[in-house]
C-alpha cells in the first residue's frame, strides 16, 4: 500500500508519444508498442476516442487506487478540455477535495499559446 500518487495521464488525440520519442525506443531495440497508446492522436479526438479513453483511464486510476491506503492520496494533473475527469474520477473509490487551475504559460517557447490545466486531489475512501 503506498500513501500517494501524483499522476500527468496522456491528453485525449493531442500527442502521438511514441512517434515523439521514437528515438528512446529505436536506439535501444525497443518493441513499437504505439497500439497500446492511450489517447493517442492518431485515434483523434472524435466520440469513440474520448470514450476509449475513459475505459481505458478508468482501467488504468482503479488498478492505481487499488495500491492507495485508505485516507491516501490521488494527484491527476490533467489539461481536462473535454470536462472528462470528474466522471473518470467519479467512477472510483476516491473522494475529489480540491481542483486547482494552473496557468500554463512558460514551456519550451515552441508553443505560443497559453491553456490552463486541472490538478485534481483526491483522497480514496
Ligand atoms: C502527459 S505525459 C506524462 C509523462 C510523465 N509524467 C513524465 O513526466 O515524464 C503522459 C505519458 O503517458 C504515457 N502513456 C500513454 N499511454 C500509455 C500506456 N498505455 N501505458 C503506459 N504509459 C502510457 C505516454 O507515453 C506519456 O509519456
Amino acid at each position: 500500500m503506498v500513501d500517494a500518487v501524483v499522476t500527468s495521464p496522456p491528453y485525449v488525440g493531442l500527442i502521438d508519444y511514441h512517434e515523439q520519442h521514437r528515438y528512446a525506443y529505436e536506439l535501444p531495440g525497443l518493441a513499437d508498442n504505439r497500439q497500446s497508446e492511450i489517447g493517442a492522436a492518431a485515434n483523434g479526438q472524435g466520440g469513440a476516442a474520448k470514450d476509449a479513453y475513459c475505459a481505458d483511464m478508468t482501467s488504468v486510476l482503479l488498478n492505481v487506487v487499488s495500491k492507495l491506503r485508505t485516507g491516501g492520496t490521488l494527484v491527476v494533473v490533467a489539461a481536462d478540455r473535454h470536462a472528462l475527469y470528474p466522471g473518470i474520477l467519479g467512477s472510483l473509490d476516491v473522494v475529489q477535495r480540491h481542483v486547482m487551475k494552473r496557468h500554463v504559460n512558460r514551456r519550451t517557447g515552441r508553443r505560443g499559446s497559453h491553456f490552463h490545466e486541472s490538478i485534481f486531489i483526491c483522497a480514496k475512501e
